[in-house]
């Protein structure tokens, strides 16, 4: 059985493909340019996270038809171990395209393919086969993936004393709950959608978390505030953490790097107050790049070292 301090899960990757172009306009060609592509999804971005701050840890994907390969060709040239479940449909391609006129981001984001009953049950194999400390899921679930699909890996991994990470939404992450996991890590607006209101007040984000945790749902609920920071929430805790101000660039891939820079920070033993800030210094971090490109370890670090004391 290989061991792994951290495995990541990512259902439905996306080959990434990002470029400029300069001015929007219909039945015309759009010449872009300065294009890049890379390996995308909730899990690989946290693995690649984790790598950036010199840690390591196994992605498990799915993977199918051409876009697959270069999918898997992208994660060897960014050094990511994984292992993918080979799929009969093709790896989806998301778009995210800088209007250089106005500065203006468009995300295209197109939907996930189906997994087969049999490639479902492949996924679950491979993480049966795996011994790790923290398993990260992370994205929303394909089609043909039942919506407790989480839920079920979630009792799997508690059976073997496992440490779960949730980032995902709606349905999901309600159900992933009903096992109880280690954390999970909504933004507000996830976490009010997940007790059924429109939008939750900062003074009610604290209180919402402390009955997630009563109930049993997580031990730690960590909801990001976009550019006002995060907070952190156990049983006995509570840890507001500040953004701080940066040039931002682009916020994709922001909510993945704060879990990248958490797991790492966990898998190294830090304080849950550590933990949260190298959650808050990762995610800033991420604002201050373009497109899809995640942090800059230099970045990261400095912007630990002036969370550090506060
Ligand atoms: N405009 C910003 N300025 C500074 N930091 C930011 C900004 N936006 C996001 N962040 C940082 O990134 C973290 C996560 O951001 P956010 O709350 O937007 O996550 P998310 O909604 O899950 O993002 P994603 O769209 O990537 O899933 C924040 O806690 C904060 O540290
Ligand atoms: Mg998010």
């Amino acid at each position: 059985m290989k061991t792994f301090a951290i495995v990541t899960l990512t259902v439905s990757p996306a080959l990434d493909k990002s470029a400029h172009f300069s001015g929007l306009v219909a039945e015309q060609k759009i010449r872009c340019h300065s294009a890049l592509f890379d390996a995308g999804g909730g899990g690989i971005n946290v693995s690649k996270a984790i790598s950036k701050l010199g840690g390591n840890s196994l992605a498990v994907l799915t993977s199918g038809g051409a876009t697959g390969e270069m999918l898997k060709d992208l994660l060897k040239r960014d050094s990511i171990p994984f292992e993918a479940i080979e799929t009969k449909t093709w790896t989806r391609e998301n778009f995210v395209a800088v209007d250089d006129h106005t500065n203006s981001q468009y995300r295209f984001v197109f939907p996930a393919p189906a997994v087969s009953v049999n490639e479902k049950q492949r996924i679950i194999t491979t993480i049966q086969e795996l011994k790790f400390k923290y398993l990260v899921i992370s994205g929303g679930l394909s089609e043909g993936l039942e919506v407790d699909f989480y839920k079920q890996i979630a009792e799997m991994a508690k059976d073997n004393n496992s440490k779960l990470i949730v980032d995902t939404t709606g349905e999901a992450l309600k159900k992933v709950l009903e096992a109880g996991v280690y954390l999970i890590k909504p933004n507000v607006g996830e976490l009010a959608k997940l007790i059924g209101v429109e939008r939750l007040e900062m003074e009610e984000v604290k209180d919402t978390a402390k009955q997630i945790i009563a109930k049993g749902g997580a031990e730690i609920v960590v909801v990001s505030l976009g550019p006002q920071g995060a907070v952190l929430v156990t049983k006995d805790n509570y840890e507001f953490v500040p953004a701080p101000h940066v040039v931002k660039k682009s916020t994709v891939g922001a909510g993945d790097s704060m879990v990248g820079g958490m797991v790492w920070a966990l898998s190294q033993n830090k304080s849950l107050k550590e933990v949260i800030r190298w959650g808050v210094a990762c995610g800033s971090a991420a604002t201050m790049n373009e497109g899809t490109q995640l942090f800059k370890t230099e970045d990261a670090k400095r912007l630990f070292e002036w969370l550090k004391d506060r």
